[in-house]
Parts: structure tokens; sequence; C-alpha cells
């Protein structure tokens, strides 16, 4: 790549253009990742080689880098000009003049990934059903995230990128699936613990404590 590459590039009237699609394509691609390690961090299963922790260790850190990257995907579709995006448009959805259906799902997917996000760094603040209840709307923040690409994105059609949204649906889909079949096992696992434990005693073993804070 020779250095008039760049020159060229950043002399280009379309660069802000050309950073807002790649940024979004890479978006949907780390929220994709941060809903599956999210998924799957919640499944029992882990090894030597992968503790849980380290899944869900991942789970954050994807999270707050897809918060940064939107910061950036949304900035950059505001503080380009060629079309009217006001920077009240990133946060309160279907009321922009420019794609309002397809620019407003963005909007709703930007304001559920900041409450799951806030309210996921905050998790101790919040009744275990109620967090919960919360955290499961981040499957509607990368819905509409995924629908708003489609829906307005210039490349959206283009081979290549129906292949990377139909290969998100199927990652998303594969760990809501192996979640579902997990489930049963878990209730098993939970059953046994709280069958075992000694009544009277004042010992209470970590596994049902957490099953009881969990069912709050
Ligand atoms: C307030 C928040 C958002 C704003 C203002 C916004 C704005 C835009 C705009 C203007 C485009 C069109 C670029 C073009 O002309 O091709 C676009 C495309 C796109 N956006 Fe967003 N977006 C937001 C949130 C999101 C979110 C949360 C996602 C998560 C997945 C996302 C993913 C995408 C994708 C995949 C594209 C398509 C790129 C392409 O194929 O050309 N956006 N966005």
């Amino acid at each position: 790549m020779s250095p008039d590459f760049f020159t060229e590039a950043f002399q280009d009237d379309r660069l802000l253009w050309f950073l807002n699609r790649g940024t979004g394509v890479i978006l949907l691609v780390l929220m994709t990742g941060s809903v599956c390690l999210g998924v799957l961090s919640t499944v029992r299963a882990s090894s030597v080689f992968w503790p849980r922790f380290v899944t869900q260790q991942l789970h954050r850190n994807l999270s707050l880098l897809s918060v940064a990257l939107l910061i950036a995907h949304a900035a950059l579709a505001v503080i380009d000009e060629f079309v009217n995006i006001r920077w009240w448009d990133v946060l309160i959805p279907f009321l922009g003049e420019y794609e309002p259906l397809w620019l407003g799902l963005g909007t709703l997917s930007t304001d559920l990934v900041i409450v799951t996000v806030l309210t996921g760094l905050s998790r101790t603040r919040f009744r275990s059903r109620t967090w919960r209840a919360i955290h499961l709307t981040s499957y509607l923040g990368w819905a509409a995230g995924l629908v708003h690409g489609f829906g307005i994105g210039t490349d959206s059609r283009e081979t290549w990128s129906v292949g990377i949204s139909v290969a998100c649906v199927g990652l998303v889909a594969g760990a809501i699936a192996v979640r579902l079949s997990t489930l049963g096992q878990e209730k098993q696992l939970e059953r046994r613990s709280e069958s075992r434990r000694p009544t009277g005693s004042g010992y209470e073993p970590a596994q049902s404590r957490r099953s009881r804070r969990r069912n709050r």
C-alpha cells in the first residue's frame, strides 16, 4: 500500500461515510460475539483449559469494546454532513428525517445497549430477577442493530455482507440452542444441591446460596 493511498483516502470527502459503514459491520460482529459469550457464560460448561470466568471476562470486555465502537459509528453518522442526522437522533428513535425507521432501529439498539451495559456493570444494585429481565433485552438490541444495518446499509445486499449477517444470526441461534439444551441439566443440579443441604446446622453450600440468589 503506497503512502499515496492514505493521502488520497484522507482527502476523499466520502471518508466519514466509508468509516461509518466499516464500523457498522465490525460493530455487528462484535455485538454478535458479545451476545454469544453472554449466553454461553450462563451455561455451566467449563474446563481446565477454558474456565467459566474467561467466558464472562471476554463477554464483559467485548461489550465495552462494542460501546466504544458504537459511539464512533454513531458520531461518524452525525459528523458526516452528506445526510441530515442530528445528535439527538442517536438517542431518540424514529423521529429522524433520514430513514426514520431504519435509523430508529439503530437508535433503539443503542439505547438498549447503553441500558444493558450500564446495568451489567452495576449488577449488585439490582434484584436478580429485575437484572435478568433487563439483560434479556440485549437480544432485542442485537436484533434491532442487525435489521438497522440491513435496512440502511449501502453494502447490506452484497453477498459478503449478507454472508456476515447470516453467520451472525447462525451464531446467536446456536448459542441459544446450547443454552436451552442445558436448562434441564441446570435445574437438575439445582434440585440435587437443594436436597443435599443439611437443615438447622447453619451450613449452606455455595451452590444453593447461588441458586437462591438467582431465584430471588
Ligand atoms: C444511534 C445509533 C446509530 C446510528 C446513528 C447509525 C447510523 C448508520 C448509518 C447512517 C448507516 C448507513 C451507512 C450507509 O450509508 O451505508 C449505518 C449502517 C450500518 N450500521 Fe448503524 N447506526 C447506529 C447504530 C448501529 C448499531 C447499534 C449497529 C449494530 C449492529 C449498527 C450496525 C450497522 C451496520 C451493520 C450498517 C451497514 C453498513 C453497510 O453494510 O453499509 N448501527 N448506520
